[in-house]
Parts: structure tokens; sequence; C-alpha cells
């Protein structure tokens, strides 16, 4: 199969190549799925760049753990392990890994294990179904189980119009919050368009400094520091981290315990969990139009190191897409 190979850690431009590789095989846990698409998630700059990405030269020492980057996926399920219960050869999947057995979507197959995948949504194209997983899950479980939204709350989202960030503006609408959502000038209409109630333009206004309280604040890409967060928190407010500049995370993470301590107001932060439960409850919101995938960007398999390139920019407008196969291939199986 035609695989892009992570060769070692490294600027994805430079260590990602293509190659012809053995396919694999599934264990009597997995699936093999025949990919026909896969997108871009900062995930996959930390797989390639590596564990030691601050310091190069060290870096380039060490031998990638995941040869195959990519965690999300959509494709059709070629064969079944032994143990497979929910899936046959021939259905169409969604879902994604972080990356077990060293391998991920960036490649023609994938090994697979059921509680990393769903049935594809009927109304959604592979590629719009692989722009889902990782971004949607992380939007699902930041805004549902680590900040416990509520119709009716006030919900900001702070870096709304990447991955994560315009899969947060309509799960939050799907509960029924009053939702803002912070962006840059070019992508208030679509932060709009996709549901928000109120949008504000980052680089005009500072939302920290508005006086406005908001009852839970999502920071898709946070780039405030947590005591401004903290500030535009209403008394028993909840901000969760999800992600943005390596600062700021690690200020957040460092404060939190102490900051627990002191007043009402909580700090979240949390690692998404891929699992087969959520993958069902994005596929019932997608399936019903209540979600959908915001695509900026599709690229084919050999242009994967300049999608990563692209949205490692930081200002990609929701989520880069990868096409594994010929378009004809792909309309022939939808
Ligand atoms: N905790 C977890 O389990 C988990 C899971 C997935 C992702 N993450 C993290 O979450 C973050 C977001 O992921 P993603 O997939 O959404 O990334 P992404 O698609 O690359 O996010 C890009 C978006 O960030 C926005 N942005 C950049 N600077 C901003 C600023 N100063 N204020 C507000 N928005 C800004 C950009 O909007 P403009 O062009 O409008 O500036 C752009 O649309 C990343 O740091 C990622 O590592 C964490």
């Amino acid at each position: 199969m035609k695989a892009i190979l992570t060769t070692e850690y490294g600027l994805p431009l430079a260590v990602l190549k293509m190659r012809q590789v053995a396919a694999p095989e599934p264990s009597d846990a997995e699936v093999l799925v025949k990919l026909f698409a896969s997108s871009v998630n900062p995930l996959d700059d930390f797989a390639i760049r590596g564990p030691l990405f601050f310091v190069p030269k060290l870096g380039r020492l060490l031998k990638p753990t995941h040869k195959i980057a990519g965690a999300d996926y959509a494709g059709i399920i070629e064969s079944v392990g032994r143990d497979i219960k929910r899936f046959r050869p021939g259905d169409a999947v969604f879902g994604a890994s972080f990356m077990g057995k060293g391998q991920g979507g960036f490649a023609e197959y994938v090994c697979a294990r059921e509680d990393g995948l769903a049935p594809k949504p009927i109304n959604l194209s592979f590629e719009q179904a692989a722009a889902v997983p990782v971004a949607a899950i992380t939007a699902l479980q930041g805004l549902r189980d680590h900040g416990r939204v509520q119709p009716g709350q006030n919900v900001l989202i702070d870096g709304a119009s990447g991955g994560v960030g315009t899969f947060a503006i309509q799960i939050a609408k799907s509960f029924g919050a009053n939702v803002t959502a912070v962006c840059s000038t070019r992508n208030m209409d679509r932060a709009r368009a996709i549901g928000a109630d109120h949008v504000i333009d980052y680089i005009r206004d500072n939302f920290t400094q508005s006086g406005l309280r908001y009852d839970l604040i999502l920071g898709a890409n946070a780039h405030h520091s947590i005591f401004d967060y903290r500030r535009a928190l209403s008394e028993n407010g909840t901000f969760v981290l999800v992600g943005g500049g390596l600062a700021r995370m690690l200020q957040a993470m460092s404060l939190k315990p102490l900051l627990s301590l002191i007043g009402n107001k909580k700090t979240r932060f949390f690692i998404a969990k891929i699992n087969a439960a959520d993958l069902l409850v994005l596929k019932d919101l997608l399936e019903a139009g209540r979600i959908v995938p915001v695509i900026d960007r599709q690229y084919p398999l050999d242009e994967v190191a300049e999608a990563i390139r692209y949205r490692g920019e930081g200002h990609a407008k929701g989520k880069v897409v990868i096409s594994i196969r010929p378009h004809q291939e792909i309309q022939a199986n939808l």
C-alpha cells in the first residue's frame, strides 16, 4: 500500500515520505479498513516532530514510535479479526486512534480497534466523515463532560474557527446554550452561519476585559492568561482548557490546583478519549443535521506534509482533509 512514512522526527516537509509498504494485518481484536480519507490534527504535528521537538538535534536521535501518523480516518472495512462483533466487511466507518501499534490514517489501509470506530454517518462523504473524530470528540467531551454544559447557559468558545472550535459552536448549540464565538475578523460570518449567537473579533476586542461574564468558557485555542479567563467567568463558572499556546497550557495546568482552593470558579484540563459511544453521539447529531463539518482545504495523500504545514500556521478555517484515493473511486463507494 501507499503510506506517508515518518522517516525520522523533524519538520513534516523534511521527514514525511510517500513509500510503498506492506499493508497491515489485523489481529483478532482489529478490523482492516480500506481508507478513503483522513484529516489533519495538531496531534499529528506532535507525532511527527517527536517528544523533543523543542531541541531538534537531540530529537533526531530518537526513532519515531508512530511510523504512519494521521489519527482520523474514514473508509470501508476490508476484513475483520476473529473477535470482532460490531462490524463486517463492506461496512462504511469513521473513527480515530491515537496511533496504536504505530499506524495511522495517512495510508491506504489501517488496522483499527472496534472501540475507535462507528458506522459512517449516511449523509456525509468520506472526506466529511474523516474531518470529525478527534476535533468533534474533543469539543463534545470538553463541553459535556468537563464543562457540564446546560441549556440556557452563556457559553464562550475561544478559538472558535479551527477544527475543535467549529464543532464546539455547533455542539454547544445542540445542548441549548447561548453561544459566543471568539475568532478573527475573516471568520466571523462563518461562526454566525454555524450557529453562534454572538461573535467577538479578537483582533479588535478583548472579551476578558468587556465586563461580560460566562457560565462556561471553552479554550479551544486559549491565548489569554488563566487569570483573564477566570475574570470572565460568572460566580460558579467553569473554564475548560483544550489547547492553545504551550505557555498558556503550562500555566493553567500548574496553577489549577492552587486556584481550585479560591472561590467557586472551576478550571479543567483534559485529554480527549476516543470511544465508540461518543462517535455514535456525533453520528446522530450529524445525521440530524445539527452539526456539519467545516472543511477548509482538501489535499491528496502525497501532499500530507503540505497539509500539515498549512494547518500548523494556526489559521485553518475548520478542518484540513486528506483524500486518499482518486475521486472516482471514492464516488463509486458512496
Ligand atoms: N486536550 C485535548 O485532548 C485536545 C484534543 C484536540 C486538540 N487539542 C488542542 O486544541 C487546540 C485546537 O485544536 P484545533 O484542531 O482546533 O486546531 P486548529 O484547527 O489548528 O485551530 C486553528 C484555529 O485557531 C484559531 N486561533 C489562532 N490564534 C487564535 C487566537 N489568538 N485567539 C482565538 N483563536 C485563535 C484560528 O482562528 P483565526 O484564523 O480566526 O485566528 C484557527 O481557525 C490545539 O492546541 C490542539 O493541540 C487538544
